[in-house]
């Protein structure tokens, strides 16, 4: 079985982490949306630091939750699997999923890079204000992407790779608005010769009327049944 799954915040809820979307991702009475942007950054770098180091820390101290695991299942039993994610946190890969399994989609929200030129680097230590990039001197940015902003070529690239190889038997989108053209474009493609496509969300997105079942269920709840369910199948 090859196996396709996208996944966004909804998925990391359960540990805790806020959604962009939900009311819970107010962050003093900031809206997201609007924070994670390029504008913001130009405008007001600190604050928009202050809320990534707040969200690294809240990450930090979160653990994977059954959604997680439940993925982590399926790639170790499925013939070819890839995961797709819009988070940037770690709890997939702390999950157990292999980089080689994911693409970070959005960026990983503990590398931080030069706003000027192509330095990177993980995550420092008690960092405080903003840092500086060590080559360049110019303000360094947390390395995910913004509204607006393109998505990285070499992660766009093998996400193509894996759906022009073959199409998918499942696909499974799981916590996502799919406000992004490129998720239902990925996801449809995936699916396109009669494969599954499954999606779990307690409310209805724009990817509802495609999926071949709909599972409006949280989704550390229902992913582990749909997994056990394939699994047992096999
Ligand atoms: P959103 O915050 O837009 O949406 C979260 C989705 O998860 C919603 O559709 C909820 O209904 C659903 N949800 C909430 N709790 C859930 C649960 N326990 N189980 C399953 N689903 C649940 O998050 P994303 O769709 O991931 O991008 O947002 C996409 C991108 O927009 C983010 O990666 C970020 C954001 O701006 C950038 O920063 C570029």
């Amino acid at each position: 079985m090859r196996v396709l799954i996208i996944t966004g915040a909804g998925v990391s809820a359960e540990s805790g982490i806020p959604t962009f979307r939900g009311k819970d991702g107010y962050w003093r009475n900031l809206d997201p949306i609007k924070l994670a942007t390029p504008e913001a950054f130009a405008r007001d770098p600190e604050l928009v630091w202050q809320w990534y180091r707040e969200r690294r820390r809240r990450i930090s101290n979160a653990q994977p939750n059954a959604a997680h695991e439940a993925i982590a299942n399926l790639a170790h039993c499925a013939d070819e699997f890839l995961l797709v994610t819009q988070n940037v946190d770690d709890l997939h890969e702390r999950s157990g999923l292999t980089k080689a399994e994911m693409v970070q989609i959005h960026g990983d929200i503990f590398v931080s890079k030069c706003s000027r030129c192509d330095f990177e680097q993980e995550q420092e230590q008690n960092q405080n204000g903003v840092p500086r990039c060590a080559k360049c001197d110019a303000l360094m940015r947390p390395g995910v992407v913004w509204f607006g902003e393109p998505l990285p070529l070499r992660e766009t690239q093998r996400v193509e790779k894996y759906l022009q190889r073959d199409p998918c038997g499942v696909v499974i989108v799981a916590g996502t608005t799919a406000t992004f053209g490129y998720i239902i474009d990925w996801a449809l493609r995936a699916s396109r010769r009669g494969g599954e496509l499954i999606e779990v969300n307690p409310e209805e997105t724009p990817l509802s009327r495609f999926a071949t079942r709909l599972v409006r269920e949280p989704a550390a709840l229902a992913l582990p049944r749909i997994v056990d369910e394939f699994i047992s199948s096999r």
